[in-house]
């Protein structure tokens, strides 16, 4: 090889959205890479979903704390690190109503040790940073708050870069936090930094603790599928790799200290989302396969409302289009489809993430709801 691979340490990348962004950058830059990824492994984290990455010479896992200063440092003298894309989180609403410290923990105080550690690697004798270092941190639009739901001939309101942060949950709380130690860093230091506040995402290797991949799996063990509230919450769906992609290319293409809403205007109430999952799960199931008669929407069943909970996000993607040229690729019903049939194919995966202490998180959750 020639040119200097890129190197990129990658917090969080054994979750949800870190596994498929990895997976999306070797696809992208092959041996051009060479990716760290660094996961303490919570109940969140699991190596099985870069099983196929593993063997690649380009590729090392570290397990570690983003907390942890010794050990980010060591990571950070170990190699000349070019690119920091910053996933591990707390992630979950209702655990962060059961338990927030944790969050503030990981969210807040991590991502804190984190950014110190990269600004002790990077920062150059006369408090600059080189050309090149980049810092980019994955937040949420749920730091916006919530917006109300448009009244007849009204125009629908939406999240911009420009909204003020009004956080409710201790989970948005706690990423606001970060996103604002972020912007302190890039105002104070002159920092290398930017933000991405993306929407709900979904695709392979979600928890089935979030809504998408709990009802596709309850659905198929003919398990209720618990709507809170009306139903008629609203959520501002984008297909995971969609959101891989607009993160690199902010990460190459951004101007460095701003933030970009990344979402693909594709608002469904939970409800409908729900009725399609059972829609496409009836469609893709050959009759043959037990599971089908399962599948019915007798199994909707309406619990009590989550506290706090936020009624409408959607996103204004404007900016990162605009400046950018960032749009995504997957329509919902595509990728709906792709997510429902990865669960049909991957049941095994499910059943090892769903077996033991998921149990005992699903029962202590959802009892008296
Ligand atoms: P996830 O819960 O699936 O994965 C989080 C990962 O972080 C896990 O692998 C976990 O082991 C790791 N982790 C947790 N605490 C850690 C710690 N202290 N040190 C090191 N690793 C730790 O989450 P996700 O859905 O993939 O979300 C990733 C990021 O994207 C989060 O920052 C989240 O706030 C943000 N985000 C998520 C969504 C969404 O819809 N899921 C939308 C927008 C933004
Ligand atoms: P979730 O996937 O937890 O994402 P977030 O809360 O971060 O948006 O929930 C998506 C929506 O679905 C939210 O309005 C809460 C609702 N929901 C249910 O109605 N039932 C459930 O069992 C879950 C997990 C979520």
């Amino acid at each position: 090889m020639d040119k200097k691979q890129r190197t990129y340490l990658v917090t969080g990348g054994a979750g949800f959205i870190g596994s498929n962004y990895i997976h999306y950058m070797f696809d992208k830059y092959d041996d051009e890479i060479f990716i760290i990824n660094v996961d303490k492994l919570t109940y969140a984290g699991n190596l099985a979903n870069l099983k196929d990455i593993e063997s690649r010479d380009n590729y090392r896992f570290v397990r570690a704390d983003i907390g942890d200063r010794e050990a980010i440092t060591a990571i950070l003298k170990e190699y000349d690190v070019d690119r920091v894309v910053h996933f591990a989180a707390e992630s979950h609403v209702d655990r962060s109503i059961k338990d927030p410290e944790i969050f503030v923990r990981t969210n807040v105080l991590g991502t804190a040790t984190l950014l110190n550690c990269v600004k002790e690697a990077w920062q150059q004798e006369d408090g600059s940073f080189a050309e090149g270092k980049k810092f980019l941190h994955v937040s949420t639009d749920e730091v916006y708050g919530t917006l109300d739901e448009p009244k007849e001939g009204e125009e629908p309101t939406y999240f911009y870069e420009t909204t003020p942060y009004d956080p409710h949950s201790p989970y948005s709380a706690s990423k606001a936090s970060s996103d604002f130690t972020v912007k302190a860093y890039i105002d104070t230091y002159g920092f290398p930094a930017n933000i991405t506040n993306c929407s709900n995402n979904y695709g392979a290797y979600q928890f089935p603790e979030k809504l998408i991949p709990l009802v596709i799996h309850n659905a198929l063990s003919g398990k209720e599928l618990p709507v809170y509230g009306d139903g008629k919450n609203v959520r501002d769906w984008l297909y995971v790799m969609d959101h891989a992609k607009g993160i690199d290319m902010v990460q190459e293409q951004g101007k460095l200290g701003e933030t970009y809403n990344i979402g693909g205007h594709n608002e469904r109430q939970n409800i409908q989302i729900i009725k399609t999952i059972l829609a496409t799960l009836q469609e893709l199931l050959p009759d043959d396969d037990p599971r089908k008669a399962n599948v019915s929407e007798d199994l909707i069943t309406y619990v009590t409302d989550r506290l706090g909970h936020d009624r409408r996000y959607a996103i204004a993607p404007d900016k990162i289009k605009k400046d950018i040229g960032w749009e995504p690729d997957t329509c919902f019903e595509d990728g709906i489809r792709l997510t429902v049939k990865w669960y049909l194919e991957h049941e095994d995966w499910v059943e090892n993430v769903t077996s033991g202490d998921y149990q005992k998180y699903y029962e202590e959750m959802y009892a008296g709801r």
